[in-house]
């Protein structure tokens, strides 16, 4: 794969193709018919990636993948609503502060790091609170790099007459989600994750229905969902000056995503990164925080050697010099570290990504791991 050292080894940023950065090497007006072509067709291929686009509109945000969830939230859940927020992990965490600071009413239910909200616990806690409009998850906690039951929990909800809003930022696009089979009123992703894109832009799968519902929800203009999806109706256009790179760069990351094979082929490379990534630092002694059946091959999260001469900042330096750039931990309770597996990498940066954390170790004289 034709990159740039270093390799980002991250949650985002991600590491892009060569094409993916040149096709940032035009300046385009945000009112050229060509540009707004451009973003239609951004839309339309996110739609059919989750077979969305009888039941949803694509709604893009400028901003980060944050301003997107919480752009959702804002628009799609009244003020008068009542959010469900599962938590097992930071970004769990950041869906509760966001209805905190936009004044909705939520509650919160929470989980060890490593242990999946489950459906019967939605079912439970649906069934005892009836005020609840919406429930909110996480489907990659990108934190540890836990995979929530999606699917099971979303029949559930729907089950209880409620709304599901999904932050799929870290997931979208490698994981199956089909619209046809799991019900939400919002999935929220961004550019720059498993679509390979810069960041600078996120999208929202809103239901056609909900977001008719949802005029005059939102407490911003700016992250105004239902004002930002008519205008561009009746326009074309973005409201407000939109990241005409980021699209282009989003365009020729999906013409690549299709090339590749589309979901099906991006997960079987991720899985392949994610297994060579955990056999390679198995054999250098490095456990995995997760058990196999809960990780997603997204993100790992890794126990740091428990050897005094081991320190983050260090090791991270010296794989940087090597020309990988590692992750920081993200757990309270445990001194962890994380890989990414995502991004324009296979299983051969992988591998060298192992051997440099193998001399790295050795130059630490860190020994028993
Ligand atoms: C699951 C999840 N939600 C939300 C975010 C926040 O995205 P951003 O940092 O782009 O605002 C991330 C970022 O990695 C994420 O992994």
């Amino acid at each position: 794969m034709s990159t740039i050292a270093p390799l980002l080894l991250t949650p985002g940023p991600l590491t892009t193709s060569v094409r993916t950065r040149q096709a940032m090497m035009v300046d385009w007006g945000s009112w050229d018919a060509r540009f707004n072509q451009l973003t239609a067709s951004v839309c339309e291929q996110l739609l059919a990636i989750i077979n969305g686009a009888a039941s949803h509109h694509c709604v893009p945000l400028q901003g980060s993948g944050t301003f997107a969830v919480e752009a959702a939230i804002g628009t799609l859940v009244p003020r008068d609503g009542k959010v469900l927020v599962l938590i097992n992990g930071a970004y769990g965490q950041r869906l509760a502060t966001i209805c905190k600071v936009l004044g909705r009413a939520c509650s919160t239910f929470e989980t060890a790091e490593d242990q999946p909200t489950t459906a019967a616990d939605v079912d439970r806690l649906l069934a005892q609170d009836p005020s609840v409009s919406h429930v909110a998850l996480i489907h990659c906690e990108t934190s540890t790099g836990i995979l929530n039951p999606l699917p099971e929990i979303a029949q559930v909800v729907a089950r209880h007459g409620k709304r599901l809003i999904i932050d799929a930022m870290s997931s979208f696009g490698a994981l199956p989600i089909d619209a046809r089979q799991v019900p939400f009123d919002a999935l929220v992703a961004a550019s720059g994750k498993c679509l390979e894109g810069v960041p600078g832009m996120g999208f929202v799968f809103a239901s056609k229905a909900a977001l008719a519902q949802a005029e005059g929800n939102s407490h911003s203009l700016a992250m105004d969902l239902h004002d930002q999806h008519a205008y561009m109706a009746r326009t074309g256009q973005w409201r407000f000056t939109p990241p005409t790179h980021v699209v282009a760069a989003l365009h020729e990351a999906l013409l690549q995503y299709n090339e590749e094979g589309g979901l099906s082929a991006r997960h079987v490379r991720y899985a392949d990164n994610c297994q060579a990534l955990l056999d390679g630092m198995a054999a250098l002694g490095l456990r995995s925080f997760l058990p196999a059946a809960i990780q997603a091959p997204i993100i790992v999260t890794f126990h740091a050697p428990r050897d005094p001469r081991y320190r983050f900042t260090d090791f991270y330096e010296r794989v940087k010099a090597k020309g990988f750039i590692l992750y920081p931990g993200k757990l309270t309770q445990v001194d962890t570290f994380r890989i990414g597996c995502i991004g324009c990498v296979d299983r051969g940066g992988m591998q060298a990504a192992v051997d440099a954390v193998a001399q790295v170790l050795r130059e630490m004289e860190v020994l028993d791991s």
